[in-house]
C-alpha cells in the first residue's frame, strides 16, 4: 500500500512540475523576444519601423508561415542581411523557443 502511495506522489509532483514548466518555458520566449527582437520585429511581429526599413518581413505574413522552424533558426542564429545573428548572444533551445513563439504572434 506504501508502494501506492509513493507511486501516487511521484506522478502528483510530475503533473505539477510538468503544468508549471510549460508556461514558464513560454514566458521567457515572450520576455526574450521583447528584449532582444521587438525593437526590430515589433511586439506583435509585424516589423517596426526601423525594422521594416531595414527589410524585416510581418512574421504573421503567408511568406513566413511557409517557412520551416529550420529556415528560421538558421536565421536567427545565422543572421540574414540586417538581422543580426544571435548565435553568441542565446542558446540553440532560446532559438528555438523564439521560433515557436514567433509563430504564436498574432
Ligand atoms: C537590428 C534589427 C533586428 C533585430 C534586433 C532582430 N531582427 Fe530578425 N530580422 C531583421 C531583418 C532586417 C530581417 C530581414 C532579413 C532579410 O531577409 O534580409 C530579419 C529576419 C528575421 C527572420 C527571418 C524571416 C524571413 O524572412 O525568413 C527571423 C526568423 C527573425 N528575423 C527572427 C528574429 C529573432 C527571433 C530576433 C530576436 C532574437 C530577431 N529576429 C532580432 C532585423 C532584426
Amino acid at each position: 500500500m506504501k508502494k501506492v502511495f509513493q507511486v501516487a506522489m511521484i506522478i502528483a509532483i510530475a503533473a505539477l512540475v510538468i503544468s508549471v514548466a510549460v508556461p514558464v518555458q513560454a514566458e521567457d520566449a515572450a520576455a526574450l523576444y521583447k528584449t532582444k527582437c521587438a525593437a526590430c520585429h515589433g511586439a506583435d511581429g509585424k516589423a517596426s519601423k526601423a525594422g521594416s526599413t531595414m527589410g524585416a518581413k510581418d512574421f504573421q505574413s503567408p511568406e513566413i508561415a511557409k517557412k520551416t522552424d529550420a529556415q528560421l533558426i538558421e536565421t536567427t542564429t545565422k543572421g540574414k542581411g540586417k538581422m543580426p545573428p544571435f548565435e553568441n548572444k542565446l542558446t540553440a533551445d532560446q532559438i528555438k523557443d523564439l521560433v515557436k513563439f514567433i509563430r504564436t504572434l498574432k
